[in-house]
């Protein structure tokens, strides 16, 4: 089940994101999540399994981050996700930008699966844990029905 990320789902979800991520967002980033952006939580065997956060901005929109459980991955989860997720962003963006770290190449297959391609690049801009910098791939998809809608 993809539904909307509760404040009671906060604790669970930071979790999963210090599983998956180097440089975690804090609770309460997480908190604002809830009520700012369009958040969403998918549910496995009636447990909170995986994250997705999207921010609309006027008719486009941001994947701010998404991530699953590291035992729970590869079965399908973030792509099911994923594309509920951007289904339901009710602002029907023309397009959906992200920015993801050059060396996760899961979450860049599965953006390119979702429809995402590379258009730019930022040089050395997420911290590494050795204390080095690495790049930021930027991703677009562009909503074909939604671009369609402007030209009616
Ligand atoms: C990226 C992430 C969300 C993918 O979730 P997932 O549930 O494992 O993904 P799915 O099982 O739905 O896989 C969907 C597609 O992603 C790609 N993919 C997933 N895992 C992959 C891996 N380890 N290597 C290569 N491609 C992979 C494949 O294209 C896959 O499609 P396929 O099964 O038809 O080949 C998960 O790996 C994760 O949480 N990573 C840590 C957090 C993170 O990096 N978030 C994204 C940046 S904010």
């Amino acid at each position: 089940m993809i539904r909307p990320m509760l404040t009671s789902d906060v604790e669970v979800v930071y979790e999963i994101e210090s599983l998956g991520q180097t440089h975690p967002w804090t609770k309460k980033q997480f908190s604002e999540a809830v009520d700012s952006y369009q958040s969403t939580v998918i549910e496995y065997q009636n447990r909170v399994v995986g994250f997705c956060i999207l921010q609309p901005v006027l008719d486009e929109a941001n994947l701010l981050l998404m991530a699953v459980h590291p035992e729970m991955r590869g079965k399908g989860l973030g792509y099911q996700l994923l594309e509920a997720s951007m289904a339901q962003l009710n602002n029907d963006p023309v397009q959906i930008f992200l920015e993801v770290r050059e060396s996760n190449k899961a979450a860049i297959a599965l953006y390119e699966k979702s429809g995402f391609h590379q258009i730019d690049m930022r040089k050395n801009y997420y911290p590494t844990l050795d204390g080095g910098k690495e790049h930021a791939i930027i991703m677009v998809k562009a909503c074909s029905d939604n671009f369609a809608d402007l030209f009616k």
